[in-house]
């Protein structure tokens, strides 16, 4: 076995939840989704095409329909981007992965703003690339970039800018301002941006609810890869579909390496995320709302709290908290599931810069629980 794979970390998630097992009272916040289910019409989309027979290989990019019907929505968002920039893949996941696969050699550089989900720095790990990590800094609970920091660690020998905002597990966004900057610093040293923006839509504050996206702040030819997913603003997590907005010059090479990775999504899933875009002016808008009111159940709670620190986070499923004395955020969280029934992510499974916090995904079709769940941290505070 290579190296790199024999060394990569387990997850520390997991691990949490492994200390749970064979207890069914636990209120569990530990993953990255919702507990309600994807929307009736987008399964009936699903079920009508297995119905219909569609169980056959398709296009490595993707059906031609759903490319039309995302360069459609994508534009919508964003100005015109034609279905030419447009690769549907099985995940959001897959389609960072194939991201890396494209653009990294053994040896290259990549900057990666952190914390950051563990995924997005493990792939170019395994691929053999050399990570660099700035981290972004807490202020009171807040998260903050240094810009100068960052710009000054993106050099020409860096191959890949790697940054995910509304960021998990920290909520932090980029401003359009930094965007602008970064844009036009890596058009300099010829770095490529990798932009996760999965939790564009999953975003609290403006009027459109959309957080600023690097689509707003580029050119058709820039090299810039930005990776979304069906998962989470359509509650499709299970599906395992997502798709990349790409330079035209690339698609045809991602085409053939979707080949080689999963020939391509099942047609029943993206018939599936087919009906999820035709209802998307009213499904997530409504999400949103939900989720909004999830957030604000949870963090004024938790803001209340003595020996917590906590803010409210612009964009995302999360609220990231540490609590006084705390260090050992495995060990903390192992502890919270034992003693109070309390399922949360610990810090460190998102880097050692986090260590000490604690991820709570607040999204949940009750959110009831959210104070119930605050209610055992207080127990176990012995507040
Ligand atoms: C930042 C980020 N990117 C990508 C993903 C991948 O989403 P999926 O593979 O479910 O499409 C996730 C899932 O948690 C995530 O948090």
């Amino acid at each position: 076995m290579r190296s790199v794979i024999e060394a990569l970390p387990g997850s520390k998630i997991r691990e949490v939840a492994n200390a749970g097992i064979g207890r069914d009272d636990v209120l569990a916040f530990w993953f990255g989704e919702s507990d309600e289910p994807t929307p009736e019409s987008i399964r009936a989309a699903a079920v009508r095409s297995l119905h219909d027979g569609e169980t056959f290989y398709a296009h490595n990019l993707g059906l031609p329909e759903l490319r039309a019907a995302l360069s459609n929505y994508v534009s919508g968002l964003h100005g015109p981007i034609g279905v030419e920039r447009i690769a549907v893949t099985s995940s959001g996941v897959n389609a960072l992965m194939l991201t890396m696969q494209t653009l990294l050699d053994a040896g290259d550089e990549v900057v990666a703003v952190v914390p950051v989900w563990p995924n997005l720095t493990a792939q170019p790990a395994i691929l053999g690339a050399r990570v660099t990590r700035i981290a972004l800094r807490p202020e009171g609970g807040a998260w903050r970039l240094d810009i100068g920091r960052l710009l000054d660690a993106v050099t020409p020998a860096s191959r890949v800018l790697l940054i995910n905002a509304p960021n998990n597990p920290t909520g932090w966004t980029l401003s359009r301002a930094e965007q602008e900057a970064i844009v036009s610093h890596c058009r300099r040293t010829g770095t490529w941006i990798v932009a996760d923006e999965v939790y564009e839509r999953i975003f609290f504050d403006g009027a459109r609810a959309l957080a600023p996206s690097f689509l707003d702040v580029s050119r058709a030819d820039d090299r810039l890869i930005v990776v979304h997913s069906f998962s989470k603003s359509f509650l499709m997590t299970g599906w395992r579909l997502g798709w990349m907005v790409l330079p035209a010059t690339l698609t045809e090479s991602v085409g053939k390496l979707i080949e080689f990775n999963t020939s391509c999504a099942p047609v029943f899933v993206q018939r599936a995320a087919l009906a999820a875009l035709a209802s998307a002016d009213e499904s997530v808008p409504a999400l949103v709302a939900r989720l909004k009111t999830c957030r604000d159940t949870l963090l004024p709670l938790l803001e209340a709290m003595p020996g917590v620190t906590v803010a409210p986070p612009r964009g995302g499923l999360y609220a990231f908290l540490r609590l006084d004395g705390g260090n050992d955020s495995l060990a903390l969280a192992k502890q919270l599931v034992v003693d109070a029934g309390l399922g949360l992510a610990p810090g460190v499974a998102f880097g050692p810069e986090a260590e000490g916090w604690l991820r709570w995904c607040f999204a949940s079709h009750d959110p009831s629980r959210l104070v119930r769940g605050v209610e055992r941290l207080g127990r176990f505070l012995k507040l």
